[in-house]
């Protein structure tokens, strides 16, 4: 495996975005390849064989591609197919989880508020990552299906999502959470209208860059980090409507995209 090869990185949308950020920030050396499934988005009311199945395919086809580790940066696929892939592939494969540890940890009232996808809610490692935790806080969950088009739609920081947030998350600010976790990479581009609905009230927590530091920390272990500098690639992939996917793409990276459609996966 060569270093310059690059990382591996899917969502069904543009909420991995966050974590492919956070790795470009850490590693600016690193060349990365995003998928976005836009042709299955939403992931989040899913069954757990449908995640299965794209999460394969998709990950054959990065493999396929040249990656040398791949980020699963969804949590509804990380909870639904991780396990899995880290069985069927030898390459390092990093999920994200919502950050319920630290916030528990950080917690003085002894509630958190996790905002996910009903799927992530639903799965079993999220009830034990709850468990876990318990002696340190009670979570209080709510899924939050209207996120997603918000931010794929981009109207993230319109007063449209704002009514949305407020409606979410002001009654978990009412049962005392002064920690609200993002627990789906989607949200992370909504954190400054949360921060408006919370005031202060709670402290606002994401994972992606720690998803980047232990992505570094198992390249880094494996002598796989690319530190040989020249031209570094960005190369995005949507499995739908690359239009749409090309707008919403360009506004979030905030920089030029080399977008292709893939026909069907196998
Ligand atoms: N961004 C994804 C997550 O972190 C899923 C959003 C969706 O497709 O429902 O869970």
């Amino acid at each position: 495996m060569e270093r310059q090869q690059p990382i591996g990185l899917f969502d069904s949308g543009v909420g991995g975005l966050s974590i492919a950020h956070a790795i470009r920030q850490r590693y600016p050396e690193e060349n990365i390849i995003y998928f976005a499934d836009l042709k299955f988005s939403p992931y989040g009311v899913k069954s757990k064989n449908i995640i299965n199945k794209r999460s394969d395919q998709i990950v054959d086809f990065l493999i396929n591609e040249g990656c040398k580790a791949i980020v699963v940066a969804c949590n509804t696929a990380t909870v639904s197919s991780i396990s899995r892939l880290r069985s069927k592939y030898s390459v390092p494969i990093v999920g994200v989880e919502p950050g319920i540890k630290p916030a528990a940890l950080h917690s003085k009232t002894g509630r958190v508020g996790v905002l996910a996808t009903e799927r992530t809610l639903k799965s079993e490692s999220f009830e034990s990552l709850k468990l876990r935790c318990s002696t340190e806080a009670t979570v209080i969950s709510k899924a939050c299906p209207d996120f997603i088009p918000l931010v794929e739609g981009l109207k993230h920081n319109t007063d449209q999502a704002f009514d949305v947030a407020q409606a979410y998350i002001r009654p978990l600010l009412l049962e005392g959470c002064d920690q609200i976790v993002l627990g789906c990479t989607h949200f992370s581009f909504l954190r400054s209208t949360i921060e408006k609905v919370v005031e202060g009230k709670a402290t606002v927590i994401d994972t992606a860059d720690s998803v980047a530091l232990e992505l570094g920390r198992r390249l880094g272990k494996a002598d796989q980090l690319n530190s040989k500098g020249g031209r570094v690639k960005t190369q995005f992939w949507t499995s739908s409507d690359s239009e749409t996917a090309l707008k919403a793409i360009s506004a979030l990276w905030g920089d030029e995209v080399d977008l292709s459609e893939v026909g069907a996966l196998t």
